[in-house]
């Protein structure tokens, strides 16, 4: 197992790139299911979650080819309808695939993904959407077993906004036969994106980008390319990491977009901001400024910059709090944190940050991805050398970042560890 030797203190200063977006990868390789062909799929991150989609897909025939930041797809033959508990216990997006398969081929088997890190993560929405379209639903043995003739139109309401249920029940919805009216709909922009590719592929989809979708079905969809949208989260956590150590960066291939928010958070902070095009330049003089910060669906905060902020306010000069409307329970680098230094109180879904202790480097252990991004910008900042266990969940998706950081500047040694 590897783990991330980091030696605080220093300032970063430089130019990166974004890469692909994880989310936005993990929700277009499975719309490969719904129509036999090649597909290119163009900035394409190499992460571990984009190799267990990989598997999963491959698992069922299809043939994946990875060439650079090319991902090409060859979805001719699908020979199995199943997604094992193996992949999918690995990564929730796995479930992805149970829309696109219950609606070309009127059966899937897929394993229920179960809880994760921080709690229980339902996929109840998922399920009702499918039912709602015609799916014959039924659970055994930890696996979800769909089934429909063919799959017919219907209204569904999201009672909460979903990224992963709008994108299933919407795959599932364009090959169905007559009008699917989805409301509430996620309009994070990887489900935009993964609604793009759908209506180049065929589908009649009315109000993309919205949370009111109109799906006429169709009875056949085609392969396309398609461009993965650059990762707003990544980008999101190398600008704060910048602002920690008072650092300068410029951030390449984003879309701004996407971060409107983020921005004008950051700027709360004191962070000198200036935007351009498809890039971003950020310069920060001073510790910031206590910003207190509620996450919240798209264009709103993202939940999974909440963890990075809490240790960007791990620096300020006086008491912030970060509040987590989406998952209550997102707090398990709270204890970690502690570990550096820091005096942070959880209080329901919120954290509570006293600002301005002295950080320094100590072992701490990875619980989920982005709980490991917190922790090495903690790390980058704590005095002395840290130590960062269970790395595999940062490799499941920040690209090569060990590398990044010390282009602009970090100190982080990526070492073999028999600690677990
Ligand atoms: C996606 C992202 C994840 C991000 C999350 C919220 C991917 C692969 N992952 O996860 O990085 O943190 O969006 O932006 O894109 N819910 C239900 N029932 C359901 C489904 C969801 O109650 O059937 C609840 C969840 O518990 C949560 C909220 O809805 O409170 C939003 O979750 P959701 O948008 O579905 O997250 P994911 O798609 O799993």
């Amino acid at each position: 197992m590897d783990k991330f030797v980091i030696e605080g203190g220093r300032r970063l200063s430089g130019k990166l790139s974004v890469s692909g977006a994880k989310n936005g990868s993990l929700a277009l390789m499975p719309a490969s299911l719904l129509a036999p062909g090649f597909y290119h799929l163009y900035n394409t991150p190499n992460l571990n979650d984009i190799w267990t989609m990989s598997r999963l897909i491959s698992s069922m025939g299809v043939n994946c080819d990875f060439e650079g930041s090319t991902l090409t797809i060859d979805s001719r033959e699908i020979t199995s309808f199943e997604a094992p508990y193996e992949h999918v216990k690995k990564m929730r997006a796995s479930f992805y695939v149970l829309g696109p398969l219950v609606s070309r081929f009127g059966k899937a088997r897929v394993s229920l993904p179960g809880g994760c890190a921080w709690g229980p993560r339902p996929v109840d929405l998922h399920l009702k959407g499918l039912e709602k379209l015609g799916a014959e639903i039924n659970i055994e043995g930890g696996y979800v077993n769909a089934q429909a003739k063919k799959l017919i139109g219907a209204n569904f309401h999201f009672d909460i906004s979903s990224v992963g249920a709008t994108g299933n029940v919407l795959m599932a919805a364009t090959l169905a036969k007559g009008t699917t009216l989805l409301t509430n709909a996620a309009i994070e922009p990887e489900i935009t994106a993964l609604e793009e590719m759908l209506v180049k592929m065929g589908a009649k989809i009315n109000g993309v980008g919205t949370t009111t979708l109109e799906i006429e079905g169709v009875d056949e969809l085609f392969p396309v390319d398609e461009t993965t949208i650059p990762d707003r989260i990544e980008a999101a956590t190398y600008l704060i990491a910048a602002a920690m150590t008072k650092g300068e960066i410029t951030l390449e291939n984003i879309i701004p977009a996407h971060l409107p928010v983020v921005f004008s958070k950051l700027g709360e902070t004191g962070c000198q901001l200036q935007v351009y095009k498809d890039s971003v330049y950020l310069k920060m003089d001073d510790l910031p400024k206590p910003v207190d910060l509620v996450t919240s669906v798209y264009p709103g905060i993202p939940t999974d910059i909440q963890a990075q902020w809490t240790a960007y306010m791990m620096l300020a000069d006086g008491v912030s709090k970060v509040t987590d409307t989406i998952y209550h329970d997102r707090f398990m680098h709270i204890p970690e944190l502690l570990r550096l230094g820091a005096d942070i109180n959880v209080i329901e879904n919120a954290a509570i940050i006293q600002g301005g202790k002295k950080l320094t480097g100590a072992v701490v252990m990875s619980s989920d991805l982005r709980a490991s991004a917190s922790l090495i910008l903690a790390a980058l900042v704590a005095e002395g050398e840290s130590e960062i266990l269970r790395i595999y969940h940062i490799d499941r998706g920040y690209e090569n970042i060990e590398d990044k950081l010390n282009a602009i500047g970090a100190s982080v040694k990526r070492v073999k560890t028999d600690l677990i």
